[in-house]
Parts: structure tokens; C-alpha cells; sequence
């Protein structure tokens, strides 16, 4: 199976960069932000990314306009503080651009400013690496 992971990062923290490196380690795929456009069709993209301002960002959204017609399936692993998942707002630009998603995603609760520090911590990580295992069968 060919796999890419992609991810956008904008806090200091840089939250998603530390996820989309863990799967990274995990299947042996770089992970490069979403400047980098996809060289060739994938059957999975990891589509590392968080919740800014109630929607994903624009950066993400460029990323998957360039790239959707080299995107089998994407997989939606995010984060936010508050806990809400991007998946509905990742759906929603997928759908309009033709871009098969998962229902199955992994998200977690993640550190901004002076809430959930620590997070994601040793927890959040041990299921990142169940979901990744499932999802990508390593
Ligand atoms: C500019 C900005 C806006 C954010 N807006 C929201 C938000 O609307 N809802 C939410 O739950 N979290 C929000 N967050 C928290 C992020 O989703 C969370 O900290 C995420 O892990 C950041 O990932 P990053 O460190 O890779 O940028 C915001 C963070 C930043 C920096």
C-alpha cells in the first residue's frame, strides 16, 4: 500500500508536526508538511492537521485542491483544545473536490496556550499507535 502523511502545524507547540513524526516512526513514511504537494497517487494520505478558529486551515484546504486527484483515501488525524474533531470540516472541502474520506479518524485533545497542558501526552500517543496499526496494518 502506498502511504503519504501530510500535516500543517501553526502553534509554537506544533502539536500536529509532533503526530504526523510519531506515525511517521511508526510506518517508516516521511511526513511533510502541506507545502509539499503529493509526487504520485497514494491509497492512503494521513492527513495530519488541528482546529483553528472553528475550521482547518487555509493552508490545508490549498493542499487538498492541488493534490485531489492523487488521493485514494485520505485518513483525518487532528487535534484541538476543546475536543472537537476536523473531520466534518475536512469532509467538507473533500466532498466538494471529489476526495474519498475515512469515517474512521483519530483525534485527540491537544495543548493551546494554558489548557490541557501536556496533552497530547504517553496516552494520546499509545492510541495514535493502535489507530495507525489498524488503519495502515504495520
Ligand atoms: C490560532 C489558533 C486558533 C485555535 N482555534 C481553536 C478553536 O477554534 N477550537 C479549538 O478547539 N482549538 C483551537 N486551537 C487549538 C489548536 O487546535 C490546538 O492547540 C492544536 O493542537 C494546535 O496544533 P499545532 O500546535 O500543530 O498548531 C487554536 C489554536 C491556535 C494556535
Amino acid at each position: 500500500m502506498n502511504i503519504a502523511i501530510r500535516y500543517f502545524t501553526k502553534s509554537k507547540k506544533g502539536n500536529t508536526e509532533k503526530l504526523a513524526s510519531f506515525i511517521s516512526n511508526k510506518i517508516n513514511v516521511e511526513a511533510l508538511d502541506t507545502n509539499n504537494d503529493l509526487n504520485e497517487e497514494v491509497d492512503l494520505l494521513f492527513l495530519v492537521n488541528a482546529m483553528y478558529a472553528a475550521d482547518i486551515d487555509k493552508n490545508v484546504k490549498e493542499f487538498l485542491e492541488r493534490n485531489k486527484n492523487k488521493i485514494k483515501l485520505l485518513v483525518n488525524v487532528n487535534s484541538a483544545a476543546s475536543g472537537a474533531s476536523t473531520l466534518k470540516s475536512v469532509k467538507k472541502v473533500c466532498d466538494k473536490l471529489g476526495i474519498k474520506v475515512s469515517e474512521d479518524e483519530y483525534h485527540t485533545v491537544a495543548s493551546w496556550i494554558f489548557i490541557n497542558k501536556g496533552r497530547p501526552n504517553e496516552d494520546d500517543f499509545n492510541r495514535l499507535e493502535s489507530f495507525v496499526r489498524k488503519v495502515a496494518g504495520n
